[in-house]
C-alpha cells in the first residue's frame, strides 16, 4: 500500500524530508545547531567542500526565486554541484512522462532532489520512485518543509532576543490559512513545541482546514478565532502573515473571500498597540494595489524579521542537506578553510 507523506520514517541520513510529521524535538535540535555551524559559509566568509563530488537534482515545476535559489545556493556553498530544471515546458513532463518514471531518471544522476509541484501528494509520489533522497519544496496546498524549519529557527532567535522562549508563545497567523502550505507546516511543527496559544484571522472561504485545525488542538495547543488581523494580532508575540495564493482557487472562491485593500499595515498595529510584534512572512509579498497582503509601510518596523527569515533560509536548507547526507559538524569543520577573496559591499 502506497505511503502517506506522514507515513515515511522519521527524518535523518538517507531519508526523504516531505512532511514535518517526520521531525522530533531531537531532529530539530540536531538541524538549528547545525544551521549555527554553517553560518560563515553561508556568510561567505570561509569555503567549506564537505560535499565535493556530490549532485543535486533540483525540480521546480511551480515558480520559485528564494526557495530554488536558497536550496541551489546551499549546495553549492557546500561544495557540491546543481543540476536543475524548472517548470512543466522544459521537461519531459510536457511528453506526457510520469512522475514516477521522471523521478527514477533523474535520481539516476543525482545524490540528492529537491522537488516542487503543484499537486498535493505529488513530491511523495516522487520520493517513492526516486534512489536517493527527496526533499519537498513544496506540493500544491500540502507541505513546505524547509520553509517551516527556516520560520521556527527566526521565530525562535527573535523571541530569544526579546528574553523570551517559542514555548508558551502566543502566535497570530493572518491571511490565506486554507491554501497556504507554509502555514500548513508551521502550525504542526509549532505543535512540538508546549503550550501554544494560535490567534487566527482569515477572509471567509479562506479558513485553516479542520485537519490542521484538529492535529494542533489534538497535541494540546490553543486555538483562539479572531474578526480581523487587528484583534489577532493584539497581545501576540508574532505575526506571521501569508499571501492570497490565487493561483490555487477558482474565480468563486476568490470573490466569495472578497480579498482587497491591506490585510496588515502599520495603522492596524498601532491601532492593537503591537507595533513593537515579531513580523513574519514567508513571502514572496504580493506588494501590487489592494492585493489583500502584509502591507511595506511596516518595513520600518523594528519587528520586521522577514529578510532574517530569507537569510536563514539558506543555513537551514544546508542543515537539511548535511542530515540528508549523513555529514556530521565536525566534517563540516574539517572541510572548511579561509576564503581567498572578500565581496564585502563598499558603501563608500
Ligand atoms: C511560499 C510558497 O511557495 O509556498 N513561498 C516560499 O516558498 N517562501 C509562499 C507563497 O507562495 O505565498
Amino acid at each position: 500500500m502506497a505511503r502517506t507523506p506522514d507515513q515515511f520514517p522519521p527524518f535523518g541520513p538517507g531519508r526523504h524530508l516531505l512532511s514535518v510529521q517526520q521531525l522530533d524535538r531531537a531532529m530539530l535540535g540536531q538541524i538549528f545547531e547545525l544551521a549555527e555551524v554553517v553560518d560563515p559559509i553561508a556568510a561567505g566568509t570561509v569555503r567549506c567542500t564537505v560535499l565535493d563530488g556530490a549532485v543535486l537534482g533540483s525540480l521546480f515545476f511551480e515558480p520559485s526565486t528564494r526557495t530554488r535559489l536558497s536550496f541551489e545556493s546551499a549546495f553549492l556553498r557546500l561544495g557540491g554541484e546543481v543540476t536543475t530544471t524548472t517548470g512543466f515546458t522544459f521537461s519531459s513532463m510536457a511528453k506526457g512522462e510520469s512522475i514516477s518514471d521522471t523521478s527514477r531518471v533523474v535520481s539516476g544522476y543525482s545524490d540528492v532532489m529537491v522537488v516542487r509541484h503543484p499537486d498535493e501528494g505529488s513530491v511523495a509520489e516522487f520520493a517513492r520512485a526516486s534512489v536517493v533522497p527527496v526533499i519537498n519544496a513544496g506540493d500544491g496546498t500540502g507541505e513546505h518543509p524547509s520553509q517551516a524549519l527556516l520560520d521556527l529557527y527566526t521565530l525562535r532567535t527573535e523571541l530569544g532576543r526579546r528574553g523570551k522562549s517559542v514555548d508558551g508563545a502566543t502566535i497570530a497567523i493572518v491571511g490565506d490559512l486554507k491554501y497556504g502550505r507554509t502555514v500548513h507546516s508551521l502550525m504542526k511543527l509549532l505543535t512540538l513545541s508546549r503550550d501554544i496559544t494560535f490567534r487566527l484571522f482569515s477572509p471567509p472561504s479562506l479558513e485553516l482546514p479542520v485537519d490542521i485545525e484538529r492535529y494542533v488542538v489534538e497535541r494540546g495547543h490553543r486555538i483562539v478565532e479572531a474578526d480581523s488581523a487587528t484583534e489577532a494580532v493584539a497581545g501576540a508575540d508574532a505575526v506571521y502573515a501569508t499571501r492570497v495564493q490565487r493561483e490555487r482557487m477558482t474565480e468563486e472562491v476568490l470573490t466569495s473571500a472578497n480579498v482587497t485593500g491591506n490585510l496588515l499595515n502599520r495603522a492596524m498595529l498601532h491601532e492593537a498597540d503591537a507595533e513593537e510584534i515579531i513580523i513574519m512572512h514567508p513571502l514572496p509579498r504580493d506588494s501590487r494595489m489592494d492585493s489583500f497582503d502584509l502591507s511595506t509601510d511596516v518595513d520600518e518596523l523594528p519587528g520586521l524579521s522577514i529578510f532574517h527569515q530569507t537569510d536563514n533560509g539558506l543555513r537551514i536548507r544546508m542543515a537539511i542537506f548535511l542530515v540528508a547526507m549523513g555529514c556530521s559538524a565536525d566534517a563540516v569543520k574539517a572541510a572548511t578553510k579561509n576564503q581567498s577573496w572578500d565581496a564585502t559591499l563598499d558603501w563608500d
